[in-house]
């Protein structure tokens, strides 16, 4: 037995002992014996009113202290009050984590209870979901997310799969919603932002569209041709001729649309450049001057060069080489006959710039924005008649991405345009030196 029971056996034996003692001096028993267990009685009447005193107040106070086995009964409840408040404190500090934790998060979070109640949201939900907390605390998820599509999905009992619909609280946004059920007839419901993966969804859906209807015209110019010269029983030299030249240009076509679509799949998918080549770009321009003269021919437009002997860049050559012609080629292509076009390469303190400016038609402002835009034409009938595909600017923007450059364009309807590629200073291979020119 336990020593403080023993302690009170003996107490309680003690006072019998005492009780028929007295009893026998005093030849009364009852009222001796009642006096003994009445003070025993009293005593542990004390100890459970002050246990009940402090059970009912706690306010920090102590609690009591006693011998005995009360004193052992008072120090269990001590050990069990100090073990729940480390508990608490273990709890508090783990939903506050919790919470901190949940308000960081950049998807909304929504405890929502078995009737659809909202008991709880994190700040997320708010801009994703239109749900503030503690404002919207108890109220219907479905009262406050009015969509049919939502409503049915709550009442769905397969939610493995996430709903998609635009957002209730930004039309602009779109979420990607999931309810998880928890706990006792709880549901936590997810809500993501999925507005860049739409987007790109979107964008290549628009591509693939693209792309198909770029490819079915030579196509079908070409098959019509060869149907027509297949159910021709004679031909004439010249008629075969000129169908065959036609034809050529639409296979040439698809030739430049399979290689310009290459050339961007290489350049998004390939890993970032470093500064691994050094480009000769004077002597680069020189090279694409030449080419300009040679695709200008008839129209005779008067193309200067001008640029910065020995400034070189870090890059790659192909690339720029493939970015630096598409702009010219451009140049030369919108611009009338006889119009100019001034090729500049300098450094300043900035970086490297290379300038294309031209005398021709201009771009409208509505359009300079979109112009990098793969397959964006401003005329389109006339840029494909001139065997353009629309994504020589899209190369152009890409190839300055990697590169750290920017590309900048300003035009004016019926003066010209300017096509500005500026590369930072840490890109250029060697200082500024002599300006030399150079007219052609
Ligand atoms: N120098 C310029 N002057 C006027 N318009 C221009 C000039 N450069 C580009 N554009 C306009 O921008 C559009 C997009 O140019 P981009 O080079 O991307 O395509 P493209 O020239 O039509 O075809 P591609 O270059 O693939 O052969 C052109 O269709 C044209 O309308
Ligand atoms: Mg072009």
């Amino acid at each position: 037995m336990h020593p403080s029971l023993w302690r009170e056996v003996w107490t309680l034996a003690g006072i019998a002992l005492a009780s028929l003692v007295l009893g026998a001096i005093t030849g009364r028993y009852f009222i001796v014996a009642a006096i003994g267990f009445g003070l025993y009685i009293a005593a542990t009447l004390r100890h459970i009113y002050r246990l009940h005193q402090w059970l009912h107040h706690r306010d920090g106070r102590e609690i009591p202290d006693a011998g005995g086995l009360w004193g052992d009964v008072f120090n269990e409840f001590r050990k069990l009050i100090k073990q729940a408040g480390q508990r608490e404190d273990q709890l508090t500090d783990m939903l506050t984590r919790f919470q901190s934790a949940a308000a960081a998060m950049p998807d909304a979070v929504v405890i929502v209870s078995e009737d659809d109640d909202i008991e709880w949201a994190n700040p997320a939900s708010a801009t994703l979901l239109g749900i503030r907390f503690p404002r919207d605390t108890g109220m219907r998820l479905g009262n406050l997310l009015r969509d049919p599509e939502l409503a049915e999905y709550l009442e769905r009992h397969d939610l493995t799969e996430p709903l998609e619909l635009p957002s209730p609280a930004n039309a602009e946004l779109a979420v990607s919603l999931q309810i998880i059920p928890f706990g006792s007839r709880r549901k936590l419901l997810l809500a993501r932002d999925i507005t860049r993966l739409v987007r790109l969804e979107q964008m290549r859906r628009i591509f693939v569209a693209n792309v198909s209807h770029e490819m079915r015209t030579p196509l079908t110019v070409l098959t019509g041709f060869l149907e027509t010269l297949r159910d021709m029983k004679h031909v004439r030299p010249e008629e075969l001729s000129k169908h065959m030249n036609t034809m050529y240009d639409q296979a040439t076509r698809m030739q430049r649309l399979v290689d310009d679509l290459l050339m961007l799949s290489k350049l998004e998918t390939a890993p970032p450049r470093r500064h691994d080549e050094v480009v000769d770009v004077p002597a680069l321009l020189a090279g694409l001057k030449e080419q300009a003269e040679l695709l200008s021919g008839e129209a005779r437009h008067r193309i200067t060069l001008e640029t910065q002997p020995g400034l070189r860049l870090l890059g790659s050559r192909e690339e720029l080489h493939s970015a630096f012609s598409n702009l010219i080629n451009n140049a030369v292509r919108y611009t009338p006959a006889g119009g100019e076009i001034a090729l500049r390469w300098w450094a300043d303190a900035d970086g490297a710039r290379f300038t294309v400016r031209d005398t021709g038609e201009g771009i409208a402002p509505e359009h300079i924005p979109h112009l990098t835009e793969r397959f964006y034409r401003v005329d389109t009938a006339r840029s494909r008649a001139s065997g353009g595909t629309g994504l020589g600017l899209s190369i152009v923007k890409h190839v300055l991405l990697r590169h750290d450059a920017r590309l900048d364009i300003e035009s004016e309807i019926g003066k010209g345009s300017t096509f500005l590629c500026a590369f930072p200073a840490n890109r250029v291979a060697q200082a500024p030196a002599l300006v030399h020119s150079q007219a052609g």
